[in-house]
Order: structure tokens, then C-alpha cells, then sequence
């Protein structure tokens, strides 16, 4: 396969750190050189919060060899300051003998890794092709004019994804039912499933949305049915999870509240399904929300001044709870996906922010090690849960991915004149483009973890 690792430039900044200053570097370089003592052969898995906090067994092991040189290079800021991934030594366990909530080790981080280009395997599909990319995420049809954003594929330092396989993720979901529930950045990974999936397809009208709805931003439900798996992938709009309502005040004007203790209306779609992908994240940082003035609502009581981020963490426990009581671990899946970071230069979403011009991830600066505290309020709900939800911890692998974004590309040509300049989408993804690799990663997830019992051998 004609990849070609970036290896570069960490090999040349290595000897060239070691010459600066050794005693230094010791420091940390210590935590790297503990963990080329892992066994390369270690057991896969996707970290799942309720396997945590994995035990470090540091077992000193000079006889196994070190594992093979890791696919990319961190720069040296990102390996000090991330943290080290679980030491195990655990020989690795066949999944199908693991109950339900035990784990094989989970030993390899699969979401500690870089991106590689990969010319041969990537993009999953070409470029314009797929019909389900709506024109927001379309950039090679709105004229983005380069195309190298959509050969990267992720690799985990420590160990391989398994290769990804359409056919073999439709024949996992036969009989089934996928759901993304979640806002726009949730509809980009909805229609990145979709077209992945249609790729398996030798007969592409075996696919279909049921009521013949076309995707725009102004639906909020879709079912795609694919006929010969017997299976649907759907999409339920919720920017919040919790329940979006309104009030009146004394002139009679209405006006958006948000009541944090309450699940959202969509919720009754949600139950009996039997892979749920929810997120919810970047609506928390925009006006009124951000804001919090008489908008967030708890019972009774219709708050004043609330923190947005207090809020967030109220309304994640109300949808934890709701899981809690109304899915069984024993017939579901249920995935969040974590934050997807956004790359606006000089200025936000709403205040001229840009990306344009962006044509390569960047590998090194303080993008790479950033992780919101929306992302450890997470970590902790989602660990205090009954149900084993599963973390798609994919905020490292959007740091990287500056140059994934539509910024001026999210309108057919005809319409970006108008609108380019001001506004630029640095948040949402390209298709072809970083969202694949997310679904990549659920394939990966029902292929390395135990199914659900009810689940029938596939
Ligand atoms: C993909 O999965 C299908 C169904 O499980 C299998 O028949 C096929 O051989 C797989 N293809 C590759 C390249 O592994
Ligand atoms: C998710 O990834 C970040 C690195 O980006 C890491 O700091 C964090 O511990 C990970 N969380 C889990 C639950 O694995």
C-alpha cells in the first residue's frame, strides 16, 4: 500500500532535541521509551468509558520486542502533553467469550493516533458522487478546487483499525436500526454513513429515504431503508437532547427557553432503537445559550442568569438518565460522539472567522492537545451511567483536520458570491472527509466489542 507515514519531520526533530538538551529532553522522552516496552501484540478495543481507569501494569518486558515504529510522528509538544495511553499487558481475549460490560483489557487507545495519507483506500467514495451529500458539506461540487482533504486515513498509534468493510457493516446492521440524533454536525456524519454505506451497494436505488424526503437542514427525521439488509439508517434532528420550548412574557412576544431537566420531544423516537449516535455540543457555545438570560429552565423555576456550561452538564445528566431508564444494554448500542473541533483564524463562526486555503492537516501547536471541558463533563456523566455507552472520542483526530472544513465551499458557486467572504463554515466537514472516519470508527466498535446479547450471530 503506497502510504507514506509522515515520518519526517519527527525524525528530524528527534536528533535535534537530543542535541539541545538531553537532560531536558529525559523528562519527556521517559513516558515514550515506557511504552515501547508494551508488547506490540496487544488486545483491540475502543476504549469504552466504563472500562476506566485501566490498571497500569507496567510490566518490564526487555525480551518482547518493541512494537513497530508508530505510524505518525507527534510532534513533541502533543507527546508531552498528552497524556500516556494505558499500559496492559494482558494477552488479548477472544471478544465473543467477554460478557457484556467486561472488557478485553482495553489496552489500545484506537483514538491516540495521526492521519496517513492513504492514495490507494481513501476517499471511501469519489468526491461529487454521492446524492445524500446536502450542498452545505458538498464542496467538491460547490468547486472546492483541491481534493488532498479527502486521502487521510486514521491510524491509532498502537495498533490497526480493521479494515473497513461496507458490505460487512451493512450485513452487522441486517434486521436493524441506526440512528443519529444530534444537530447539523450529526446530519454531516448521518449523510457520511449513508454514502459510505451505498458504496457496498452494486444496485444503488436498494436505497432509499422512505417518505422520499430529500435532505435539507430544514427536516428534522429521515429513514433511509436499505432493502436487502432488511436495516434503516435514520437521523433525528435535537440540538440540545433536552426540550427546546417557549414562554410568553407580559407583551405577549414569545421567546425560546430550554428546559434542561426535561428530554427532549424527539425522544420517543429514539426508544427500541437499536444503535443510537448521539452528540450535542456546539449550539452551547451561540447566543442566547452562551447568554443564558431567562432561557434556561429547571421545573419550575425559569433562571434569571444560568452558565451555559453548568447547563450542558444538567441536561447531559437528564438524557443519561433517560437512557439509563429506558434502553437495555442487553438489545442496544448506544454511542456519543464527542466534540468536532472547529478552525476559524481571526474570528468565530459569526464574526468572520475563515479557513479557506486550508489544503493539509496540521500536525504540531496547541490545537493538537486541546480538549474542551464540555469533553470532561462528558467523560464524567457518561461514566456515573448504568448503561455502557461507548465514547466516540473523536476530538484529537478533528484537531488535526484544519483543512477539512467547507469555509467557503458550503454553496453552489452561484450563491458563494454573495456570502463567501463574510461567513465561512470552519465547524462542519467536507464529504468525502473527516466524518467518514467516524463512522469508520462505530464499524470498528461493532466489530471489535461484544454484541449486545440479544443480538443474533450475523
Ligand atoms: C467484506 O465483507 C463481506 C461480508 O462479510 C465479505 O464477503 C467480503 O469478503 C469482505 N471483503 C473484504 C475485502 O474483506
Ligand atoms: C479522549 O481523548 C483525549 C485526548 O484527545 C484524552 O485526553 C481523553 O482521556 C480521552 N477520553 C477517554 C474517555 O478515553
Amino acid at each position: 500500500m503506497p502510504s507514506a507515514p509522515l515520518l519526517l519531520p519527527w525524525r528530524l526533530a528527534l536528533p535535534l532535541l537530543a542535541f539541545v538538551s538531553v537532560p531536558f529532553l529525559l523528562p519527556l522522552t521517559l513516558p515514550f521509551l515506557l511504552r515501547s516496552s508494551v508488547p506490540s501484540r496487544q488486545a483491540l478495543s475502543l476504549r469504552r468509558l466504563d472500562w476506566l481507569p485501566s490498571p497500569l501494569h507496567r510490566t518490564p518486558a526487555p525480551s518482547t520486542p518493541p512494537p513497530p515504529p508508530s505510524p505518525l510522528p507527534m510532534a513533541p509538544t502533543t507527546m508531552s502533553l498528552s497524556p500516556a495511553p494505558p499500559l496492559a499487558s494482558s494477552p488479548p481475549q477472544p471478544p465473543d467469550t467477554a460478557g457484556y460490560g467486561e472488557s478485553a483489557g482495553g489496552t489500545c487507545d484506537v483514538y491516540d493516533g495521526g492521519w496517513m495519507r492513504d492514495e490507494e483506500a481513501r476517499p471511501l467514495y469519489p468526491p461529487g458522487t454521492c446524492p445524500y451529500v446536502d450542498e452545505a458539506y458538498a464542496c467538491a461540487s460547490n468547486g472546492r478546487p483541491d481534493a488532498s482533504y479527502t486521502r487521510w486515513r486514521w491510524a491509532p498509534r498502537w495498533c490497526s483499525l480493521p479494515r473497513f468493510n461496507a458490505t460487512d457493516f451493512l450485513a452487522r446492521l441486517r434486521g436493524k436500526r441506526l440512528m443519529l440524533v444530534g444537530d447539523s454536525m450529526n446530519r454531516n456524519q448521518f449523510e457520511s454513513l449513508l454514502c459510505i454505506l451505498r458504496e457496498a451497494l452494486s444496485d444503488k436505488t436498494r436505497m432509499f429515504e422512505t417518505h422520499g424526503y430529500r435532505i435539507t437542514k430544514g427536516r428534522g427525521y429521515f429513514v433511509f431503508k436499505f432493502v436487502d439488509y432488511d436495516c434503516t439508517v435514520e437521523f433525528v434532528r435535537s440540538h440540545f437532547l433536552v426540550r427546546e420550548g417557549v414562554r410568553y412574557n407580559r407583551q405577549r412576544n414569545s421567546n425560546p427557553i430550554l428546559q434542561i431537566d426535561r428530554i427532549d420531544k424527539t425522544a420517543s423516537r429514539w426508544k427500541k432503537v437499536d444503535v443510537l449516535v448521539f452528540n450535542t455540543g456546539h449550539w452551547w457555545t451561540h447566543g442566547k445559550t452562551a447568554r443564558g438570560k431567562n432561557y434556561y429552565k429547571e421545573g419550575d423555576t425559569l433562571y434569571p442568569q444560568f452558565d451555559s456550561t453548568e447547563a450542558y452538564r444538567r441536561a447531559l445528566k437528564t438524557w443519561a438518565r433517560w437512557i439509563d431508564k429506558n434502553m437495555d444494554p442487553a438489545k442496544s448500542i448506544v454511542f456519543y460522539r464527542g466534540y468536532s473541533t472547529a478552525h476559524f483564524r481571526a474570528g468565530d463562526w459569526d464574526s468572520g472567522g475563515s479557513c479557506n486555503g486550508e489544503t493539509e492537516p496540521t500536525f504540531r501547536g496547541a490545537v493538537i492537545g486541546s480538549y474542551p471541558e464540555k469533553m470532561r463533563i462528558a467523560e464524567a456523566v457518561i461514566g456515573g451511567m448504568r448503561f455502557p455507552v461507548r465514547l466516540l472520542n473523536v476530538t484529537k483526530l478533528t484537531n488535526f483536520r484544519k483543512d477539512g472544513h467547507p469555509s467557503m465551499y458550503s454553496k453552489a458557486p452561484a450563491a458563494r458570491k454573495k456570502v463567501s467572504r463574510r461567513k465561512q463554515d470552519c465547524s462542519h466537514w467536507c464529504l468525502p472527509g473527516v466524518p467518514d472516519t467516524w463512522n469508520e470508527l462505530i464499524y470498528a466498535s461493532l466489530v471489535l466489542d461484544p454484541k449486545p446479547r440479544s443480538w443474533k450471530h450475523h
